[in-house]
């Protein structure tokens, strides 16, 4: 097997399964829009390349195949004509929103003899962190959502602060981007969320796995180096702090004294790490940060950024004003857009890569291991093929 080969040129046939997932893995949940932004009115979405419609009744979210099966018209245009349901604009079939069962054809009458023999596929829909969550598999049981998240966002309350932005790119890029180590050092250095944060210039590092989530533990960060007939290179500035004087193999909590009890109690091994299908999570003293990658097609993603505070009541106030007076903007805002950037020029491999890409080998290696498991579970439950 070539899997894990360093240095070396890469395809991505070391990963049939990661290769093949361009628009996503299937069995996942992704959250898809804001609930605040999900109402009576439907909403049309795509997800791992389905057009899904979105509509919100009696305080419920409810997800349909986006095609009318009459004569495939988006049932996103249509609209309410009766609690529960939703009817194409085009002749009026009317679906139940919970079962997708034909209940009404409008323009045939009360008692249309094709009603009850059609049904629309439907999803499987949640809500967590304000927004709307949507299971994509392959017929088989939507497993818990709570089982999905990350745990600490599932176990302590939380106030969050989140963007949902449309981008251009293959969602693998997109991931690979977020867990990439380099470009953590080398793009973000002019990023102005970093203006006053001395940077090393490379670190020695690893991966190690715990559960679903691989970390890259930092077992030394040099903050200046020697390039042979070159010279110095630094990412220090004379606007930017000295260097801080932990070693940060537990990141960016190391040298902090006042880490949050919640973050602090999940002894993260580093802070940077990464699960399926496309979770990054970073972990600052007080504050988490995540990006979800939602693959909308093999060429667009939703990028769905969230920073969550472990507190409650009065507490949360100092982590607001910082999300919307800096964060926001300058994390979000420009530092994500460096990311954007990149993902969108990101060429398909081939690919040489080079030591410090251990990290998007593992997060390949982790990928391909989970889905072949995945397929061997259906494979015996008989729910595929
Ligand atoms: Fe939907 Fe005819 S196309 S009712």
């Amino acid at each position: 097997s070539r899997r894990g080969r360093l240095p070396g040129r890469q395809d991505w046939s070391s990963w049939p399964h990661y290769q093949a997932a361009a628009s996503g893995f299937r069995g996942y949940w992704y959250p898809v829009a804001f609930s605040s932004h999900i109402t009576g009115k439907p909403k049309a979405i795509t997800l791992l390349g389905e057009r899904i419609v979105v509509i919100r009744d009696g305080g419920k979210a409810y997800a349909l195949k986006d095609r009318c099966p009459h004569r495939g018209v988006p049932l996103s245009y249509g609209n309410q004509q009766f609690p529960g349901t939703i009817s194409c604009p085009y002749h009026g079939w009317t679906f139940d929103l919970e079962t997708g069962a034909l209940k009404a054809v409008i323009t045939d009458g009360p008692r249309s003899p094709i009603c009850g023999k059609v049904t629309q596929p439907t999803y499987e829909v949640e809500e967590r962190l304000g927004m709307v969550w949507i299971f994509v598999g392959d017929g088989e049981d939507a497993p818990p959502i709570d089982d999905q998240l990350p745990e600490e966002l599932r176990d302590n309350p939380a106030v969050i602060g989140a963007r949902i932005q449309s981008r251009v790119g293959n969602w693998r890029f997109a991931c690979e981007n977020g867990y990439d180590e380099g470009h953590a050092k080398y793009l973000h250095r002019t990023a102005l969320w970093r203006l006053f944060k001395a940077m090393p210039v490379w670190n020695e590092t690893r991966i190690v796995r715990r559960g679903r989530w691989i970390f890259r533990v930092q077992d030394a960060q040099h903050w200046d180096a020697d390039f042979p007939g070159l010279g110095r290179w630094s990412n220090q500035a004379w606007y930017k702090l000295k260097p801080p004087k932990q070693v940060a193999n537990i990141g960016n909590t190391g040298s902090h004294r006042k880490v949050n009890p919640a973050i602090a109690a999940e002894e993260f091994p580093g802070f940077a790490s990464v699960s399926m299908p496309g979770v990054l999570r970073i972990v600052y003293p007080t504050f988490i940060h995540y990006e979800f990658y939602v693959p909308v097609d093999a060429d667009n993603h939703l990028y769905v950024g969230v920073m969550a505070n472990f507190e409650k009541g009065i507490r949360t106030l100092p982590f607001y004003a910082k999300y919307l007076g800096a964060v926001r903007w300058l994390f979000h805002g420009q530092f994500s857009g460096q990311d954007k950037w990149m993902v969108e020029v990101t060429d398909a491999p081939p690919e040489r890569l080079y030591r410090p890409d251990d990290s998007l080998l593992q997060w390949r290696k982790l990928a391909e291991e989970v889905t072949e498991e995945r397929a061997e579970r259906l494979k015996i439950t008989g729910d595929l093929g």
